[in-house]
């Protein structure tokens, strides 16, 4: 057997057997080893080239050629196994960063009223109803509508019940020369402003934030919110109160609910009371929400006190007026069964959420 043909034959084997392996290559790296081995100035085929000297000169065009058909069968074998393996790696890319454009978009948060907000808003519906008229007035107030026109003249011990804060060296001339400016401890001095700026037939209410210098605890908070309703025409009575109080409790606590008044001192008023509901935890039987009593403690109310309306300049003779305030805090607290008023001012999301 010539030299020539068993050169051929080696060229041919290794055209065989490293076109195999290159199949089963699957990385840059590998390809790049294959790529030394074989073709490389030391690999495998230059070795066998190197044989083509030691041929007989009849013989080395026939090896030559065959070596050159296996180097350039292999060349373009590496360039088409390189790009299939580029190929695989985009895909794979494309794969590891694909996004779905057919999802929908993430939603935007909605969000929603505040508890005490929500109370405000159901109890001005209820009054709307029975055409009142939401009014709203100063936080920063003069001590003459905070306490003197309700007849709470300074000096007098009935200041104690709302310690309230003073703005210092706010000791500007206010009102009828009075002196004294306070952040207001209830609603009831727009009720002064409301009579001072319109005539009766009045029917307002007034939902506001007020102050009082209190020590906070689970139901004490130095800023709350509060409603007043005022209203003043010619015989008007206890019984349109008593109503109207009754049309909102039910309204807002249910049709079963019962309202009932107790004797009570606000000197604005004269006969001034408290207003209690019916339980609505256990129906007026007696639980823990109404301490064993059956009733839940609302607010205050009463008629408007003549002096009040003389110092506003409507005639006790002719007109009757009544008015309320309750805290919506303290309505909110017993609606959705919260035990500390304090949540309502941390902005706490997991607490506020839940009052979807
Ligand atoms: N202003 C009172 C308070 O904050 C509540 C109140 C009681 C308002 C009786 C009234 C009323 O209008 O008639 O404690």
């Amino acid at each position: 057997m010539s030299t020539t043909v068993s050169l051929v034959d080696e060229l041919e084997q290794l055209e065989r057997n490293a076109q195999a392996e290159l199949g089963t290559l699957n990385d840059e790296a590998a390809l790049e080893e294959w790529r030394v081995r074989v073709l490389g100035r030391k690999g495998t085929l230059a070795t066998l080239l190197g044989g083509l000297g030691r041929l007989a000169a009849d013989e080395r065009p026939a090896a030559g050629q065959a070596a050159n058909r296996v180097k350039t069968v292999l060349e373009s074998a590496f360039g088409e196994r390189q790009a299939q393996l580029r190929a695989a790696g985009r895909t794979q890319q494309l794969e590891a960063e694909r996004i779905d454009v057919t999802l929908p978009a993430r939603g935007y948060r909605r969000g929603q009223e505040h508890p005490i907000t929500r109370i405000r808003r159901e109890v001005e519906d209820v009054f709307k109803r029975l055409s009142f008229s939401v009014v709203e007035g100063p936080e920063v107030e003069w001590d003459h509508y905070n306490f003197t026109l309700l007849n709470i003249p300074p000096d007098h011990p009935a200041r104690d019940i709302q310690d309230t804060f003073y703005v210092a060296g706010s000791d500007a001339e206010g009102p009828g020369g009075s002196r004294g400016v306070v952040l207001r401890t209830h609603t009831s001095p727009v009720q002064i402003r409301t009579m001072l700026a319109q005539r009766p037939p009045i029917r307002v209410i007034v939902p506001g934030k007020v102050y009082r210098n209190e020590a906070t605890d689970a139901s004490h908070e130095a800023m709350f919110t509060q409603v007043e309703g005022l209203c003043v025409d010619e015989h008007t009575t206890m019984g349109d109160l008593r109503g109207s109080l009754t049309f909102m409790i039910r309204s807002l606590f249910g049709q079963e609910r019962e309202v009932r008044f107790r004797c009570g001192y606000f000197p604005f008023v004269e006969p001034g009371a408290e207003f209690d509901m019916s339980c609505h935890v256990c129906g007026g039987n007696g639980c823990r929400t109404c301490k064993q009593t059956g009733w839940i403690e609302i607010g205050g109310c009463g008629m408007v006190h003549p002096k009040v309306l003389e110092a506003v300049e409507i005639d006790p003779a002719r007109y009757t007026g009544w008015a309320f305030g309750f805290g919506f805090e303290r309505m909110a607290l017993l609606k959705y069964g919260v035990d500390d008023i304090r949540l309502f001012y941390t902005n706490d999301l997991r607490f506020l959420k839940q009052f979807r």
